[in-house]
């Protein structure tokens, strides 16, 4: 049996539905655990795609308990239509249980999340407009509404009373914006309750019982290390701890009961939305990175910026989610590149850095060190074994992994199952 925390080390999107869904086929139960429908994951299966935004990535596997934790925000008209185009293509969810505790997006949330936005102007920053901030806004506040509460009509009737007062208070006296129409917000979410009823439980006792049967848990994280509302580039982060820690608390499992964290990594970084990001490149090897990786949102569809491997930042998702080794992804995407470089450290002023700093007036002027190597001209999309790779390209993932300071123990050059090389015993 084993406990596995897979997590994003970047600023998301670096693979972690593949990884999720290549890893799942050995794992009983999968679970997510914190963040919501602002993720995007995708799962290629033969030629078909799924994208997924809240049902965690082992659910195209028939067999498996899919576990919706208590810190995952939910927005119920989006899990419903992620269930019903799930069941149009054939895919059961009859093993998929909601946490009573996690929390329900509301459509105050997204409006408040957009007159926020609107009002930062130039500072804004570029959030999926999901309505995820103000969510777990109402939660630290302690006036948010649950799973628990939604499915129970006179607790939603009075605990959305409250919220809409107050929500359409700040909607039209302080962003100068239509409230929401209380009647029709119950009526919908009434409705939805009806349907996702019989989903919601207590998890963390399903979990914590699978973990006593020896079971094998994938805890599949959402979003990235840098993302992170403690760790991240804050204020330029989503509302959630995205880091391995955050597992626990969102599926209510002790730390004592977790074998092993998995980072999953570019083999480049990408970042959507704003915010710095040290290693971005503005030329045309920037745009081949983005053309080659279809680097386009999946929830969003906005463009990804594209940029080098940043070692630094390597070095600290090892540090702060406890690693133990990492998947590389995307590698193929890489190819075709006369060179391809790995950022060491960062030059600030006369100084050089090796640790990613806390200030974004630093960070922002942070310029990268680089170490430049050979790149590679072969198509890799058909290596199943690290002997398949051409020599560049492995000796490039020694160099990441060196700079880093955590083993590799899968790479994927492709975004289908079949297209991943183990390398190590996961
Ligand atoms: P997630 O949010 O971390 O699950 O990542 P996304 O699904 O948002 O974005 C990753 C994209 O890269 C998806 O379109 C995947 O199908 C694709 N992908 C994953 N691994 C690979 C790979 O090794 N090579 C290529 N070319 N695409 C990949
Ligand atoms: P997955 O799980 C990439 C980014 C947004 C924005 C910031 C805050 O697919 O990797 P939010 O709506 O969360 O308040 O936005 O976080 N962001 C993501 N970027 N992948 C994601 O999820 C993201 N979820 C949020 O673009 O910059
Ligand atoms: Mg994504």
């Amino acid at each position: 049996m084993s406990t596995i925390v897979l997590i994003g080390t970047q600023w998301g999107d670096e693979g972690k539905g593949k990884i999720t869904d290549f890893l799942a086929e050995r794992a009983d139960m999968i679970v997510r655990y914190q963040g919501g429908n602002n993720a995007g994951h995708t799962v290629v299966v033969g030629d078909k795609v799924y994208k997924l935004h809240l049902i965690p990535s082992g659910i195209l596997y028939e067999d498996k308990v899919c576990i919706i934790g208590s810190g995952v925000v939910i927005d119920p008209a989006v899990l419903i239509k992620e269930l019903k185009s799930l069941e149009d293509r054939g895919i059961s969810t009859a093993n998929l249980k909601i946490s009573q505790r996690a929390h329900v997006i509301l459509p105050y949330h997204q409006l408040l999340d957009q007159a926020e936005e609107n009002s930062k102007g130039n500072k804004r920053i570029g959030t999926t407009s999901r309505g995820i901030g103000p969510t777990y806004m109402d939660k630290s506040a302690r006036v948010g509404i649950r799973m628990i509460d939604l499915v129970d009509q006179a607790e939603l009737a009075n605990l959305l009373k409250e919220n809409v007062q107050g929500k359409n208070n700040i909607l039209t006296r302080v962003y100068n914006c239509e409230g929401v129409n209380y009647q029709a917000v119950l009526e919908s979410y009434k409705s939805y309750a009806k349907v996702l009823q019989k989903y919601v439980t207590d998890v963390s006792i399903i979990v914590n019982e699978a973990i006593e049967d020896g079971k094998s848990i994938l805890f599949e994280g959402a979003q990235g290390t840098l993302l992170d509302l403690d760790h991240g580039t804050y204020p330029y982060v989503t509302s959630s701890n995205t880091t391995a820690g955050a597992a626990c608390v969102g599926a209510g499992v002790g730390p004592t009961k977790i074998d092993k964290v998995i980072g999953v990594a570019k083999a480049y970084t990408t970042r959507v939305g704003e915010g710095p990001f040290p290693t971005e490149l503005y030329d045309e090897v920037g745009l081949y990175i983005q053309k080659q990786g279809g680097e386009f949102g999946t929830t969003t569809g906005r463009s990804r910026r594209c940029g080098w491997f940043d070692g630094v930042i390597g070095r600290y998702t090892v540090r702060i989610n406890g690693l133990n080794c990492l998947a590389i992804t995307k590698l193929d995407v890489l190819s075709g590149l006369e060179k391809v470089k790995i950022c060491t450290a960062y030059r600030y002023r006369d100084d050089i850095i090796e640790g990613f700093p806390a200030s974004l007036r630093l960070l922002s002027e942070c310029v990268p060190v680089y170490e430049e190597l050979p790149g590679w001209q072969e198509d890799i999309t058909g290596a199943r074994k690290l002997g398949d790779l051409p020599i560049n390209a492995r000796k490039y993932l020694e160099r990441v992994s060196e700079v880093a300071g955590v083993p590799i123990a899968i790479i994927s050059v492709g975004s289908k199952r079949t297209q991943t090389i183990v390398t190590a015993g996961i």
